[in-house]
């Protein structure tokens, strides 16, 4: 009988160019906000019609480099801009739910960046809002939307690699003491598990599903928030191992090794991007299958589609990321946080 060679499941994301155009307001529009315009303008049929800062003239600038046709001077303004159809909140950590309950309120469907929120306390809050509205509410973790992400869950799902044994992922940059004052600040609610801890912590997620047994352990800057953390975690026999730092530039791996193969994310940069390369290995080290990156630029169009065809189709929840793996990400934020000694000013 001829055995046939492993290989990687096939991408299930739709093409992003396919999903309904939405017109989107920018709330905060500060360094990932560009990259969330850049986005929407070449990836997606979608487009940045309005933008909204705490400052008129930061607004102003935003929306001539970005083409947007209005601009606010309150974010109050943008989410009471008729034309926009989806809100895109881009503020600091600390500031996600208020700004979140602003466009919900205003009845404006949001899509949250990560962490999105401070705690899972404040989640639920935002989730329950957006659920009596009904409006669509989501986490805007863009790994999670990318084909390869797709691709890694169902190769495990359909058995590929066997058991699972061991989920691993790294996540280090460079970033405190010298880098923006947003990481190194408890009152925006900085750290490195917010911030770069929260990939590793959802790569699991989208693998495993609510993790068991989270230990972690971390060092914490003289202000109070995490520096490097590690956490341990299970699910079954399966075991999680995940780390991050701001101090360090680390390799930014992952991988999921099962009892008959193992998936590897690797790349230019870091295991959650859109130019990852996803290869599929045998026990005894050789490549079976390799996925590269058709579509290595603007990965955050992904997530982008993905919350204009929800809204669309009147759905709440992002498909790839729905709200109880947001709520599971968050709950295994706020134990290591607790474990850690991470606590936040009022909280
Ligand atoms: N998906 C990704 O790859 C990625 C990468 C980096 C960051 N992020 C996430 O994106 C969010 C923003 O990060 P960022 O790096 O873009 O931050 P940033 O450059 O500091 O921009 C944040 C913006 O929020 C507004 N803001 C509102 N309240 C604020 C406050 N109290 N303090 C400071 N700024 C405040 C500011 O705009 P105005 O004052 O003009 O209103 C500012 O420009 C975070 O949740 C972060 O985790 C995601």
């Amino acid at each position: 009988m001829p055995t046939t060679t492993p290989r990687l499941a096939p991408s299930t994301v739709p093409d992003p160019m396919e999903a309904p155009p939405l017109r989107w307001g920018i709330l905060g529009p500060g360094g990932i906000a560009n990259t969330f315009a850049a986005a929407v303008r070449a990836g997606t049929r979608g487009e940045v019609v309005a933008v909204g800062s705490r400052s008129a003239e930061r607004a102003g600038e935003f929306a001539r480099r970005h083409g947007a046709a209005r601009s606010h001077g309150s974010y109050e303004a943008l989410v009471a801009d008729d034309g926009v159809d989806a809100v895109y909140v881009a503020t600091p950590h600390s500031e996600h739910h208020e700004h979140a309950l602003l466009a919900l309120s205003a009845g404006k469907p949001v899509l949250v960046e990560k962490a999105f929120a401070r705690s899972l306390a404040e989640t639920e809050v935002v989730l329950e809002a957006a659920r009596a509205a009904g409006l669509f509410a989501g986490e805007a973790m863009w790994s999670r939307y990318l084909p390869q992400y797709d691709v890694v869950r169902r190769t495990v799902e359909a058995g590929t690699i066997g058991e699972l044994v061991l989920v691993q992922a790294d996540h280090g940059q460079l970033l405190w003491p010298d880098g923006p004052q947003r990481l190194a600040d408890p009152a925006l609610a900085g750290g490195s598990l917010l911030d770069l801890g929260v990939y590793p912590i959802a790569f699991a997620d989208h693998l495993l599903g609510a993790l068991g047994d989270v230990a972690a352990r971390g060092s914490l800057s003289d202000q109070g928030v995490d520096v490097t953390v590690g956490i341990t975690g299970t699910v079954g026999s399966t075991l999680a191992r995940l780390t991050c730092t701001m101090a360090a530039a680390t390799p930014c791996r992952a991988l999921v090794a099962g009892t008959t193969g193992r998936l590897e994310l690797t790349g230019p940069g870091y295991f959650y991007e859109a130019a990852t390369s996803v290869r599929l290995v045998a026990p005894d080290g050789t490549v079976l299958d390799t996925m590269e990156p058709e579509h290595p630029d603007h990965g955050f169009r992904y997530e982008i589609a993905e919350a204009a065809r929800a809204i669309a189709e009147g759905r709440l929840e992002p498909a790839p990321v729905p709200w109880e793996a947001t709520r599971r990400v968050m709950a295994v934020m706020d134990e290591v946080r607790r474990q850690v000694g991470v606590v936040y000013p009022g909280e």
